[in-house]
């Protein structure tokens, strides 16, 4: 077996560049193809590395007997099937910590840009118009933003938040006191903190807890003047009751990158004018897919040749 090609199927769009140590490696046959597409016979492959486009089924892992590891390209894993992968001895890596900036970021220029009206009174001119009095906007100065889910994003937004003099209240089950104080937020449970922020913005995992987190019945904790924003994935907020609780005014607005069901083609929330949508970009940089796809390359053929996986 010393000499045998590994064969890794890369299944998302990602950086080529980022994945040199696997291109390079003399044991390693790369392929890029989508897993449901590729004309390589799936029992030849050891490894797969995806992005978020990708759903790992168990149907497609069973497929695979030769399936040593799986490379995830980002930090969300909600779209493997973990069950499967580990009752089939798969290992699931993932790059924790490679677009936590760009994705702070990106939220951080959502809230600036749906509070000043920034993505509709662009589009009012380029249609031809001057519409001043319509895009009258609010301060992020002195108001409060809560962030749910004070994970490396919420740090990192919580930084961003401070410099333009907001205050930041988080909820977080596993916030200690000692990482609220060293991040100057301070702590709240949900519901206080649904009540008390100007912006909410959550930053966790999609799990069977965080699922539909943000009810209709907490949306209705919100204040009225109160937008709301989702950076981190799709489900965590009830897309039906955000929806509805626009429309109602019992919020002002909303920013969103990530949708319960993608592609989001012609999502009804898009239509709203007090919502700015963006199609799932916020790890989308340079930087963050270079720093990704590096990191789950290296992952991947470490694992391949023997050493254990860090990020499992
Ligand atoms: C992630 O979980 O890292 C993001 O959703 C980014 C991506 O899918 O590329």
């Amino acid at each position: 077996t010393e000499n045998r090609l590994f064969t890794v199927l890369v299944s998302d769009q990602m950086s080529e560049e980022g994945l040199k140590p696997v291109i390079e490696s003399e044991k390693v046959q790369v392929i890029f193809e989508n897993v449901l597409k590729t004309s390589t016979p799936l029992e030849e492959v050891d490894a797969l590395i995806i992005r978020s486009a990708t759903t790992v089924t168990a149907d497609i892992i069973e497929k695979m007997p030769n399936l040593k590891i799986i490379g995830r390209a980002g930090v969300g894993v909600d779209n493997v099937d973990l069950d499967a992968a580990t009752a089939n001895g798969v290992v699931v890596v993932n790059a924790p910590d490679g677009n936590t900036i760009s994705t702070a970021e990106h939220t951080f220029a959502m809230l600036a840009s749906v509070v000043r009206n920034i993505p509709q009174a662009n589009q009012s001119m380029k249609e031809g118009r001057w519409d001043r009095k319509l895009y009258t906007g609010t301060e992020l100065f002195g108001k409060t933003l809560g962030i749910v889910g004070f994970g490396r994003i919420g740090a990192e937004l919580a930084s961003r938040a401070r410099a333009f003099k907001m205050n930041v209240v988080a909820y977080d089950p596993f916030l200690t006191e000692s990482r609220a104080e060293k991040n100057k937020v301070t702590i709240m449970d949900l519901d206080e903190l649904l009540e008390t922020s100007d912006f909410v913005t959550v930053h966790t995992p999609l799990t069977k807890e965080t699922k539909g987190m943000i009810s209709s019945e907490r949306l209705k904790k919100m204040k009225n003047s109160a937008y709301l924003l989702n950076c981190a994935r799709g489900g965590i907020i009830d897309e039906d009751a955000l929806y509805d609780a626009i429309k109602s005014g019992e919020l002002k607005g909303a920013a969103i990158d990530v949708y319960e069901s993608e592609p989001a083609k012609n999502h009804p929330l898009a239509e709203l004018e007090q919502v700015i949508t963006t199609p799932h970009i916020a790890a989308s940089t340079d930087e963050a897919q270079l720093n990704v796809a590096e990191q789950v390359a290296v992952e991947v053929l470490e694992y391949l040749q023997g050493k254990p996986a860090p990020h499992a």
